[in-house]
């Protein structure tokens, strides 16, 4: 999927250093960061899948001294830029990036331990479905018990959805029609439960996105 096409929806600048910048972190990052501190998410082992730009690992590690947070993606150019980010840092609790496909049934190197909170924002919605399938199943795999999973992003709710995500939603499947604005409640929270995964926290913010937690059991 990757390789078929750009996998950034807006356009990212590179600061001359390899590190790339997203306009929707510049957006997200601080109401992110609040989500985080509100709900303790803010020591341990951090894997994040669908890293991107890198620029979320580099901002909350940052916020958050104890954290320490593990990139990964499926796409190469992607991964240059979180190493670039990696390099940039002024600590050493940033690592990776792993190569993650989400979809995969072993996620390589990430396997060999168990994670504190698993990442993944604004991946669900701009990949096939089977990369959802392949988070909760790797987030029920690799948490710790009591460990949990972040995400971010536009959903729907038992059928409804807001007007932007319905206009956006469209777009993306016009790109690719395996790409689509997913149901929370339809679409991922079977999957959480066969998991082994329990809906914490489910917070409104900004355009209309969503943070979702999910706590392992
Ligand atoms: C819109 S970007 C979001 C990146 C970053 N999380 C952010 O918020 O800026 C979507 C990301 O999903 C990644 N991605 C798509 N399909 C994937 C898959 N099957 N496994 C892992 N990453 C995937 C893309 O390479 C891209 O980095």
């Amino acid at each position: 999927m990757a390789d078929k096409k750009p996998v950034a929806m807006e356009p990212r600048a590179d600061g001359g250093d390899g590190r790339r910048f997203a306009p929707s972190t510049a957006r997200n990052k601080d109401p992110i960061r609040d989500v985080f501190a509100a709900h303790g998410l803010t020591a341990g082992q951090v894997l994040e899948i669908a890293s991107g730009t890198g620029e979320h690992g580099a901002f909350l590690t940052e916020a958050f001294p104890a954290l320490h947070w593990t990139y990964s993606d499926i796409d190469a150019a992607s991964r240059e830029s979180q190493t670039a980010w990696r390099e940039a840092a002024g600590h050493d609790r940033l690592s990776g990036p792993l190569y993650i496909d989400a979809s995969a049934v072993s996620w390589g190197d990430a396997e060999g331990q168990a994670w504190d909170v698993i990442v993944s924002v604004n991946m669900v919605h701009i990949s096939p479905f089977a990369a959802t399938e392949g988070l909760l199943r790797g987030a029920g795999r690799l948490l710790k018990p009591g460990g949990h999973l972040f995400l971010y992003g536009p959903y729907a709710r038992l059928g409804e959805i807001a007007p932007s995500n319905a206009a956006f939603s469209e777009n993306l499947k016009s790109r690719d029609p395996s790409w689509g604005v997913r149901d929370l409640d339809r679409d991922l929270l079977p999957l959480a439960s066969g998991a082994g995964l329990r809906l914490e926290t489910v917070l409104e913010m900004p355009a209309n996105n969503l943070s979702v937690i999910f706590r392992r059991l």
